[in-house]
């Protein structure tokens, strides 16, 4: 089958710690899905960088490693799902990541008559994430901040995995390989070809 056909229309998630690679996987796949890539986290820096109304808003909240609060975040989502290039599916990165957010996405998605398709954990051991955030040295990657993001994911984000266990959607991948491997195992559980 040609690369990018297997799962046209697909509405998926990746999930996993931060640092676990979500959105170089994302930005690898999404092409031969023929989906966009979301990224609420590099939304949000955007919105940061431009000085939008929102930008001003999270700029603490994103610096200190916090989560911003799901009522904005179910704003920019619905907004961003609303996009022409959304319509025919998606490949999120970075949300849902409360309980909250996950209800939320559902009922965008009730309200179309569909539902999600697919969440890909990515799962690497913490001090793996730590050494890669601390490696890339991006502005909000400071020490501190990166703990407290591992922090926030355990709490707040982690059980997201149950819930998407339940459902009978999430798939597990080893996200301690190379960057090449991890992708070659998203694609197979996509179906196009590596
Ligand atoms: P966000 O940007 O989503 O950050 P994150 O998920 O916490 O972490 P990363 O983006 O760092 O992780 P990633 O899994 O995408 O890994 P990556 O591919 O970059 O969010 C930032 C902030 O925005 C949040 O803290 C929060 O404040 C706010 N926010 C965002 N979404 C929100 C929401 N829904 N609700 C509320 N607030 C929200 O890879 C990481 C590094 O590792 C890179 O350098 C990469 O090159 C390297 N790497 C990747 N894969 C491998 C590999 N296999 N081997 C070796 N190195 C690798
Ligand atoms: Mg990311």
């Amino acid at each position: 089958m040609a690369g990018g056909d297997a799962m046209s229309g697909l509405r998926a998630v990746m999930l996993g710690p931060p640092g676990s690679g979500k959105g170089t996987q994302a930005e690898l796949i999404c092409g031969r899905l023929g989906v966009p890539a979301i990224s609420t986290g590099e939304m949000l820096r955007q919105a940061v960088a431009d000085g939008s109304a929102l930008g001003l808003r999270v700029k603490e909240i994103l610096d200190s490693g916090a989560l911003v609060d799901d009522a904005t975040m179910a704003d920019v989502m619905e907004q961003r799902l609303a996009a022409e290039d959304a319509q025919n599916g998606f490949l999120l990165d970075g949300y849902p990541r409360t309980l909250g957010q996950a209800e939320t996405l559902d009922a965008i998605l009730a309200r179309q008559a569909r539902t999600l398709d697919m969440v890909v954990l990515i799962e690497v051991p913490e001090e793996k994430l730590i050494r890669r955030a601390l490696a890339r040295q991006r502005a909000d990657d400071t020490r501190e901040v990166i703990s407290n993001r591992q922090r926030v994911y355990r709490e707040q984000t982690a059980p997201l995995i149950d819930r998407y266990r339940t459902q009978g959607i999430l798939e597990s991948i080893d996200g301690d390989q190379t960057i090449e491997q991890v992708q070659a195992d998203i694609a197979d559980l996509f179906g196009v070809t590596a």
